[in-house]
């Protein structure tokens, strides 16, 4: 499917075979269980995110990359008018659907790296995908969003800082340079995955450069969340 990149291949065959497993890193629980205090500020923070999303008005025509279990999903439904909503996982898609059940939306199983847009929306919003797009492909990921928004659009997107305790017990974490790791399923299962960390100053400098106005925030510990415009 992609070409000369066996990891995308790879990455995709990670979050397929963990999609019944994802909600633990979001909810704390098992192998990514830090304990009481740590636990609390993850939640705190993811609850910061949620805020901000909501003032950010996710309104109008939606439309949501690499969904997931629905974490996002099932807020974003709630204020947009229609919402679609793509993974390349069809385990993915399946949860996230039976966790939102709302007529507004519209699940689509595609390949991001693939995928065109044939119409335009008001919002697209991505949680914890910018980290897993290759470096190489940043530019044309960017131009995607371009291309899918309509005149005045914006973008929402969250993702991970670079936090040993953010990631499960048994998972190191890698030098914030690094631009892979190995990821490990509950079953002891390996694969290596592409993981970004973004600098929030340096990812708003490079953005701008490709024509984008872009506000980055972060979260004490866990989370950066950006929000902006093709200018
Ligand atoms: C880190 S998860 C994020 C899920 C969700 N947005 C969230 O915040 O919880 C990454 C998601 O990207 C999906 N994915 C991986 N490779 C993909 C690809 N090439 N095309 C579309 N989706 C892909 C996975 O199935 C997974 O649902």
């Amino acid at each position: 499917m992609h070409g000369h990149d066996p990891y995308l291949q790879e990455q995709l065959d990670y979050y397929r075979a963990r999609a019944v497993e994802y909600d633990q890193w979001w909810l704390r629980r098992g192998r990514y269980d830090r304990g009481s205090d740590l636990n609390a500020k993850w939640t705190a923070e993811g609850r910061i995110v949620a805020t901000a999303l909501a003032d950010f008005r996710p309104s109008g025509r939606v439309l949501e990359l690499a969904c997931g279990t629905g974490i996002w999903t099932e807020q974003l439904a709630r204020s947009a008018t229609t919402l679609t909503a793509i993974d390349g996982s069809p385990e993915m898609l399946a949860i996230n659907a039976a966790r939102v059940a709302s007529p507004r939306v519209t699940y689509l199983e595609e390949d991001i790296f693939a995928w065109q847009p044939d119409t335009q929306f008001d919002v697209v919003f991505f949680g914890f995908w910018l980290s897993h797009v290759p470096p190489d492909r940043f530019d044309t990921f960017w131009g995607l969003i371009r291309r899918c928004l309509a005149p005045g659009g914006r973008v929402f997107f969250v993702d991970s800082r670079h936090d040993h305790t953010s990631t499960a017990t048994d998972h190191g974490l890698p030098e914030p340079e690094a631009t892979t790791l190995r990821r490990r399923l509950n079953d002891g299962r390996e694969f290596q995955i592409y993981k970004v960390f973004y600098d929030s100053t340096m990812l708003e400098a490079r953005l701008r450069a490709l024509g984008w106005h872009v506000e980055i925030r972060e979260t004490d510990h866990y989370f950066l969340y950006g929000t902006g415009q093709a200018t």
